[in-house]
């Protein structure tokens, strides 16, 4: 493996790749709205390369001065990066969520957060205060001609792709009703069976208590339903991301128990009422994607905490799933600022394959890299499918638990890993891979990611060559500002002009 730059050898062994004071910038406020031309960039955009990149994330880490309690409290700022020959625009927006609006009016916190920011005013005001702010900070994506901001608890909000102006909540159709959940994790399935090898979108909602209905979505191309089911789970379920094969949607109810009473009462987030259980088992849910819709299947397992799934694959009577888990859920703790974490403390993200055999409902599981990693990406066919290469953001330093500053290339085949890494001032977000149209193999591409130049205090668009990870980069592109730490977003192959 090579590390293309500041190599471990020649750091001082109890040196760290980062610095808590730079990587904290990251996490500042960014309450302007942009519209430019970038002219600032390194290297040559390639002419092939067209189309836009969506990026969904807390913008707001405070409200008027008062700082929020965790990021995934804060207000979802879409950024659309569009790239047409050898030029890149950007632009971003708030999502005008009601809470924007509202808080942006009066100039301080009117809702309470599921993390746990909470309105000035302690107890007395929070109390009784269940109205959650749906803040559309998680993902966005374009399916059915429309653009929409996605947060897992409560339904999309629909903006312009072309100016990113908020056109309201959207019910997709009628399908959802006023508060209803929509997951912030589709997939896209890139040639489905059912559908003569159409491809079609595949997303889940889940109202969740004592037990819990996992109700799954799949629409065509023109954003048109073809099929619901709902299925009820035992247990409460904090479920964030799934999985697909061309005939199962995979869950994993992760081992936690939610306690409402200190949310109910407003002494705590709702996030901070969910405890992990480190004896019990996960559970697996293998859901049929095929009509009737029968025969789901709970399997158990010791598989730590997971949120996100790289991808999965069936194998004859087998499914592998290869999912990022933790050895705990760390306890939101509402007297630490997310800001002064201690890295160390804290158990790193790893990459394992469960393999599940249905015939004999087992589950068998395989650390496949021990390096501290998180936010997986790879060839958009090969979703579902077996696959050669992943890439996925990681930790400068090959053990321990550390902010992400580089991208990982993993080829499944030979084994073979490839680091590209930022550190010591590079902060790097979710990467994207974008196919290089017409491409013959499956690393033929780009791998896109935001990184934040703690340095300058501004974020980079970077472009990455996918079958080689270790050369320079294609092109880096000099933003005139930072964006905060993001979540999730896609490429769209298509230039909206707005
Ligand atoms: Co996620």
């Amino acid at each position: 493996m090579t590390v293309t730059n500041n190599s471990p050898l020649t750091r001082n062994k109890t040196d760290k790749s980062y610095n808590r004071q730079d990587w904290k910038k990251g996490y500042d406020s960014q309450p302007n709205e942009y519209d430019y031309w970038v002219d600032d960039i390194e290297g040559e955009i390639p002419n092939e390369l067209e189309g836009t990149l969506f990026r969904n994330g807390p913008g707001l880490l405070d409200i008027h001065g008062t700082p929020i309690r965790h990021p995934f409290d804060g207000d979802g700022m879409i950024s659309a990066i569009s790239f047409q020959n050898g030029r890149v625009h950007y632009r971003n927006r708030f999502v005008r969520t009601e809470g924007y609006v509202k808080e942006r009016e009066v100039g301080k916190i009117l809702y309470r957060g599921v993390f746990g920011t909470s309105k000035p005013g302690g107890f007395f005001n929070n109390a009784f205060d269940l109205k959650l702010k749906n803040i559309a900070n998680t993902n966005v994506i374009y399916w059915g001609g429309k653009l929409l901001a996605l947060w897992e608890a409560a339904e999309p909000h629909r903006l312009d792709p072309a100016t990113l102006e908020t056109l309201g909540l959207d019910y997709l159709d009628g399908l959802l009703e006023p508060g209803d959940a929509f997951s912030a994790h589709p997939w896209v399935d890139p040639s489905c069976e059912m559908d003569g090898g159409e491809p079609c979108l595949v997303n889940y909602s889940i109202k969740t208590g004592l037990s819990s209905t996992i109700t799954i979505f799949e629409f065509n191309d023109d954003g048109k339903l073809l099929r619901r089911h709902a299925h009820s789970i035992p247990g409460f379920c904090f479920i964030h991301d799934f999985v697909i094969t061309p005939h199962y949607c995979i869950f994993f109810q992760n081992p936690v128990v939610f306690n409402p009473l200190p949310f109910v009462l407003g002494w705590r987030g709702a996030g901070e009422c969910v405890q992990y259980q480190p004896k019990q088992p996960t559970r697996i849910i293998v859901i049929p994607r095929i009509a009737p819709y029968q025969g789901v299947k709970i399997l158990e397992t010791q598989a730590g905490f997971v949120f996100h799934h790289a991808n999965a694959f069936e194998l004859e009577d087998k499914i592998c799933i290869d999912s990022i888990c933790y050895d705990s859920l760390p306890q939101v703790n509402p007297d630490i600022s997310y800001k002064e974490v201690d890295f160390d403390a804290l158990s790193p993200g790893q990459l394992w394959r469960f393999t599940l055999d249905l015939k004999n409902e087992t589950v068998q599981r395989q650390m496949l890299e021990s390096r501290c990693c998180e936010f997986p990406t790879l060839d958009p066919d090969k979703v579902g499918r077996s696959y050669r290469y992943l890439f996925i953001g990681a930790a400068h330093d090959a053990t321990g638990n550390a902010p992400l500053q580089a991208i990982l290339k993993i080829d499944w085949q030979s084994g073979d890993r490839q680091l590209h890494s930022f550190a010591p001032k590079g902060y790097i977000s979710e990467p994207v891979f974008v196919p290089r149209p017409n491409a013959q193999a499956e690393d033929d591409g780009w791998v896109l990611t935001l990184v934040y130049d703690s340095d300058r205090h501004r974020s980079d668009v970077v472009i990455l060559d996918g079958r080689n990870l270790n050369r320079e980069p294609i092109a880096t592109v000099h933003l005139k500002h930072h964006i905060p730490y993001g979540l999730h977003g896609n490429w769209v192959d298509k230039v909206f002009n707005g």
